[in-house]
């Protein structure tokens, strides 16, 4: 991205044609990529390579997501989804964390983990200490099975054995460093590669084969300060504002219905990033609410607190799994999600990640601040209705022409030689 940065005042304001020229400016998007933008980046025919039984393609909105600064950098943050009032909420909160300045991150090295289940173990302490033994070897197997990810610098990392609680069951878990790539195929691979080998050092016999979703070792942490007098509404102060999305933050600490709920605010900017980017969004989605639960208890992904005394800054953490890439899968077929990358400029998985924490901060942020002051029913069905609108009108457009066409079909048509068929000449 351009120097330009990723404020850009009035932009809700502009015209599509002209946001998309204000785009240009910043993110050099070319003529060929504009032309994606509207047309969503996936024709029917690549499609149908894609998945089965292709009978179209299904678009979703994608709008910009502005003034994201994480760790010193100015991202334009893609975000494809349905629901009014996400991306601009999701803006309206950077802007506030941009006050006091952006959002920090950090991120765990690209690590997924592979499942192999083996089962019928008489032994399971024998068939561990077995397992961990060869473990070097088993490792220098699993690399001959992803050749190309050494490459890249990523491969198998380690090995970790444990009994389940059901007798006779011992899981095998391997960590890969799957660099840019999000890793499923990879981390399939090896889980089978492994498979009959590990069995045979456990005496018994290989059950499931899988990555898991929970890959709690590719986590992204996410930070937001606000100065309390960015939050202020017109009708309460800053610092009211603060303490009741402390409130707030503390009742979904203590209550699960609540928590699910405010994770699903969180998700609401994860996801439409997610998505944006071509990434498998049910994985993320998985990996967030079984982290969520890890404690024994569902709670929530990001939490907030006072900072200091009694103007003091509200502070807000996010931790969770993120299991994206910025290389392979969808991206392959999908001009959409590449040219969503190159809006945000970011080419390693660790980035897009931290940044998608952000979003999901900043999405959070903005729902608890509204249910904190007004409630979050007038800003939402404003947008809303607004919608609904565009809908009222396409259905009446759609129905005016179902009518004309109807018409057409019931007028006789006169057959070639100007005469009415089925009329006696
Ligand atoms: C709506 O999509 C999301 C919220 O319900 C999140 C929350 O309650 O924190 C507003």
């Amino acid at each position: 991205m351009s120097d330009l940065g990723s404020r850009i005042p009035g932009f809700y304001r502009l015209s599509v044609a002209a946001r998309r020229q204000e785009l240009h400016a910043r993110a050099t998007l070319s003529a060929d990529d504009l032309s994606t933008l509207e047309h969503g980046g996936l024709d029917t025919g690549t499609a149908d390579e894609v998945v089965e039984n292709v009978v179209g393609v299904y678009t979703l909105p994608l709008g910009i997501g502005l003034n994201f600064r994480v760790n010193g950098r100015d991202f334009l943050v893609p975000m494809a989804v349905e629901e009014p009032s996400v991306i601009a909420a999701a803006s309206n909160a950077a802007r506030m964390v941009r006050e006091g300045g952006g959002f920090t991150a950090e991120a765990d090295d690209p690590i997924m983990t592979a499942q192999v289940e083996l089962v019928g173990i008489s032994d399971p302490d024998a068939a561990k200490a077995c397992i961990e033994r060869e473990a070097d070897e088993l490792l220098r197997h699993a690399h001959l099975a992803l050749p190309r990810l050494a490459e890249r610098g990523g491969g198998p990392r380690s090995i970790e054995v444990r009994a389940g609680t059901h007798p006779g069951r011992v899981i095998v878990h391997v960590h890969i460093d799957c660099r840019d790539a999000m890793g499923a195929n990879m981390v399939n691979t090896v889980a089978e590669a492994l498979a009959e080998r590990v069995a045979g050092l456990a005496r018994g016999r290989g059950g499931l084969r899988i990555l898991t979703n929970l890959c709690d070792r590719r986590c992204v942490r996410v930070r937001a300060r606000v100065p309390a007098a960015a939050l202020a509404t017109a009708d309460m102060a800053g610092e009211a504002v603060r303490d009741g999305i402390v409130a707030a933050s503390c009742f979904a600490e203590d209550d699960p219905y609540r928590a699910a709920t405010h994770n699903k605010g969180i998700m609401n900017g994860v996801d439409a990033v997610v998505i944006a980017t071509g990434n498998d969004w049910r994985g993320v989605e998985a990996g967030a609410h079984a982290f969520a639960a890890t404690s024994g208890r569902y709670r929530p992904l990001a939490t907030w607190r006072q900072d200091g005394g009694a103007a003091g800054d509200l502070l807000g953490t996010l931790e969770m799994p993120m299991a994206v890439g910025t290389v392979g899968g969808t991206l392959l077929a999908h001009a959409g999600a590449r040219l969503a990358q190159r809006l945000l400029g970011v080419t390693s998985a660790t980035t897009l990640g931290m940044v998608i924490g952000a979003a999901g901060l900043g999405s959070n942020l903005a729902a608890l601040r509204a249910l904190a002051t007004e409630g979050i029913q007038r800003g939402h069905m404003a947008l809303h209705k607004r919608s609904v609108a565009a809908a009222e009108r396409a259905a009446a457009a759609r129905a005016g022409a179902e009518r004309a066409a109807a018409k057409r079909v019931a007028r006789p048509k006169p057959n070639g030689r100007g005469v009415l068929k089925g009329t006696a000449p």
